[in-house]
């Protein structure tokens, strides 16, 4: 009976004594029929790790107890039907229903149009994915989190987070192999039987989530190589990507591309995050988050600076984001600059350059010609160059082969330095203002 059970969800004598927290000798005697008697705890915990129906548990124990089978009690060599229908995964049998999504956040200001398209499931033959893309600080993952939380309820089999790491600090971001492993566990298969290769973790990720309806939030996404073996295949599943890359696709995907808040939700999120009243001028609170670029990063940043010193008024936090606002926008763990470092950071040498001369040499908007000027290259070869700088939402494309940089992007850019002179090739130039600010003096 219990050779049947064991052989039915796949695990050898060692394993089942190891996910049983029994001794493999003991398993071994019960099987062998050498343990006529054994103990009541020792049944309990073997159903539990073979994770036997109720009527397989009755059947367990009065064989233990050497007593006749209950009416109607299951019988492994009938092959009853175990406590969850088979997926498809080759016995492996997913018992646990994740819910990983993070908290959301207090309140969403504005992103209507992206919410739509981000609830909106189109029926697909795949499982639909939808890309959140956008600057770095943009409010990709809030929005992403957002409409998780809105969407949980149509997908009762549960939610996985998983953050990528495209773009952390001091992290490299995280192998498919190592990201399937981990969702993997969550869906409730053992580790021991998750196997080695990123391929097969990938198959079986797939037979897990076959038939059931889970919610995937793959968050932070570096490139396409990476994202794409954690697509499942079945339309049950919905998946909802964020990225500060554009990426491409092979099958359906909907891009969402983000923009900064215009300054109507900008002012309502600043004012919220600072905890200001009603009476707030209305236009020093529009240029504030003018200031700081109408970047959601940026003005939580400013929001919680102000809530922090209560000699500040709006102000004086004015005149300070008047000077070097990339010194000013960092409070903490968080800081628009070591946002901004790390897009530039995944950056190769080529795109680093361009970056950092379009910096210190484009002010106002500019076409492939002036800037291939000023890389001293080709037209089309800057051409490519500025593509590849918009897919990593560094520049923005104004009209057709029109581009300018976002403000905070174009003093990080400038503020580097001209060669890559530290490690990494991203310390900044000081000193960049000469005048002494007023509230310096
Ligand atoms: N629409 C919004 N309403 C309220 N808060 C927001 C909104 N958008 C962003 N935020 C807040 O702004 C900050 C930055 O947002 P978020 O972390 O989502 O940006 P991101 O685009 O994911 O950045 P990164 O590229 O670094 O991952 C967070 O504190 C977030 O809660
Ligand atoms: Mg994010």
């Amino acid at each position: 009976m219990l050779r049947g059970w064991r052989t039915r969800a796949l695990l050898t004598q060692e394993q089942l004594a190891e996910r049983s927290g029994l001794n493999v000798r003991t398993v071994r005697r019960m099987e062998g029929d050498a343990l006529s008697r054994p103990r009541a705890a020792s049944v309990v915990l073997l159903a539990e790790a073979l994770e036997l129906s109720d009527a397989e548990r009755a059947r367990l124990s009065s064989a233990a107890r050497g007593l006749p089978a209950p009416a109607g009690a299951g019988d492994p060599a009938a092959g009853d039907v175990p406590r969850r229908p088979p997926a498809g995964a080759g016995g492996l049998e997913a018992v646990t229903v994740p819910r990983q999504l993070p908290a959301d956040v207090a309140a969403l200001v504005g992103r209507d149009r992206e919410l739509g398209i981000l609830a909106d499931r189109p029926a697909s033959p795949s499982a639909p994915v939808a890309c959140v893309s956008g600057m770095a600080g943009v409010g990709k993952t809030a929005l992403a989190v957002h409409a998780a939380h809105r969407l949980a309820p149509l997908f009762p089999d549960g939610q996985l987070f998983v953050d990528l790491h495209g773009h952390a600090r001091a992290t490299a971001p995280v192998e498919p192999g190592t990201a399937l492993a981990r969702m993997l566990r969550a869906l409730g298969v053992p580790g021991e039987r998750i196997p080695w290769h990123p391929d097969d973790r990938a198959a079986l990720y797939r037979s897990v989530l076959a038939g059931r309806r889970v919610l995937i939030v793959l968050d932070d996404a570096a490139d396409e190589r990476r994202l794409h073996p954690l697509l499942p295949a079945g339309p049950g599943c919905h998946v909802i990507v964020t990225s500060r890359r554009r990426l491409t696709w092979d099958g359906d995907a909907r891009g969402v591309p983000l923009d900064v808040l215009p300054v109507p939700d900008a002012v309502a999120l600043f004012s919220r995050l600072a905890q200001l009243d009603a009476g707030a001028p209305e236009g020093d609170l529009a240029e504030v988050v003018r200031r700081c670029g109408l970047l959601p990063l940026a003005i939580r940043i400013a929001a919680a600076r102000l809530l922090a010193r209560p000699a500040w008024d709006v102000r004086h936090l004015l005149d300070r984001l008047a000077w070097d606002r990339l010194t000013e926008l960092a409070d903490g763990q968080h800081s628009v600059a070591a946002a901004l470092d790390r897009s530039y950071e995944r950056l190769p040498a080529d795109q680093r350059r361009a970056y950092r001369l379009l910096g210190t040499g484009c002010h106002a908007d500019f076409g492939p010609g002036a800037a291939a000027a000023l890389l001293d290259t080709s037209t089309p070869l800057a051409g490519r160059l500025l593509d590849q700088l918009l897919d990593a939402h560094l520049l923005q494309e104004t009209a057709p082969c029109r581009y300018r940089m976002h403000d905070l992007v174009h003093e990080h850019a400038a503020a580097l330095r001209p060669a890559d002179a530290g490690p990494g090739g991203h310390a900044r130039r000081p000193g960049l203002r000469s005048r002494t600010p007023r509230w310096q003096r």
